[in-house]
């Protein structure tokens, strides 16, 4: 069996990847910063590895065949590391945008859409079997960007609460990665994952209340306002992009794929679903 290196291992779509991976027998080695606080299975080697520091990357890379790529390291900080990753591996699976999807959300440009453009660039030409995930908006955003709200109490204040997403769990991304790092006949495709229904984000907050057993008092902030109010959640470059894309996004249907259920054969699941099995994270 081939063995993965899952560099993002720690985080929320990574760490997924890494228990499907190690649940399935499979030779994984998880890439951190810091190996002693990652909390990962006990049978994954952990490794320390740094995409900024390019020679810690060759030992995480020794006797590698596929790796999964999740990049938030600055820009950089790409060529020196894919030119390590090239030289190890001879299969990628890049955890990428819907950069490609003519839909307003994901056409908005911006510094981080040109840093991706860019990664998927190097791994095009880099002579890699490449297979680039595509997921639009993550459910687990809720974790950043409302529990803290709910959690501190009933009343929840957010921009563009009509944008429609189409929110998709991590546990699904990590599906079609797994199948991504150990099928053939991935090689060269850019899949656009997404939830099974476009939601507004009224909706989702409402949907997060139902589940704990509250009714919260939602409220639509300014795009001003939550230029400031959202800096807790990234950085103003982040929070801009949001903004530009929800702005965008709102008057019509969130793009919806069925490529989960294509490629897994299990159905996408639900907000609801992602929100039930997280409603700890929304408990005071
Ligand atoms: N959120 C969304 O709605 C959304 C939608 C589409 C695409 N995406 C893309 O998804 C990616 C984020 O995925 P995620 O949410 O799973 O990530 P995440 O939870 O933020 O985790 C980031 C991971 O990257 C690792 N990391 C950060 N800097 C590193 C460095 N210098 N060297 C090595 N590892 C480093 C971290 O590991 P350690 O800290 O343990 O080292 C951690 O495992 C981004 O590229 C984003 O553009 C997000």
């Amino acid at each position: 069996m081939n063995r993965i290196l899952v560099i993002g291992g720690t985080g929320t779509v990574g760490r997924q990847v890494v228990s499907r991976l190690a649940a399935t027998g499979a030779r994984v080695r998880a890439m951190a910063r810091n190996p002693g606080a990652a909390r990962l299975p006990p049978q994954v080697e952990v490794v320390r590895g740094d995409l900024t520091l390019p020679e810690t990357l060759d030992g995480c890379l020794d006797g590698i065949d596929a790796v999964f790529l999740v990049w938030t390291a600055p820009a950089t900080a790409v060529a020196p590391a894919l030119e390590r990753i090239t030289k190890h591996a001879r299969r990628i699976v890049f955890l990428s945008a819907p950069l490609k999807t003519p839909h307003p959300l994901f056409q908005q440009p911006n510094p981080l859409r040109a840093m991706v453009e860019h990664i998927e660039r190097l791994i095009e030409t880099s002579g890699l079997q490449w297979t680039f995930l595509r997921p639009g908006m993550f459910a687990a955003n809720a974790l950043n960007w409302w529990a803290p709200q709910i959690r501190a109490g009933d009343v929840m204040r957010w921009p563009y609460l009509a944008a429609p997403t189409t929110p998709i769990d991590e546990r699904d991304i990590a599906a079609v990665a797994v199948r991504a790092l150990y099928e053939d006949g991935h090689d060269g495709a850019g899949y656009v994952l997404t939830g099974p229904q476009s939601l507004g984000q009224f909706e989702q907050v409402s949907a997060i209340g139902r589940v704990i057993g509250r009714s919260l008092r939602i409220e639509e902030i300014s795009p001003d306002e939550a230029q400031r109010e959202l800096l807790r959640i990234g950085p103003l470059v982040a929070v801009n992009m949001l903004l530009n894309a929800w702005a965008a996004a709102i008057g019509q249907p969130a793009h919806v794929t069925s490529t989960v259920a294509a490629i897994t054969g299990a159905p996408a699941k639900t907000f609801l679903d992602w929100a039930t099995d997280n409603a700890a994270e929304f408990r005071a």
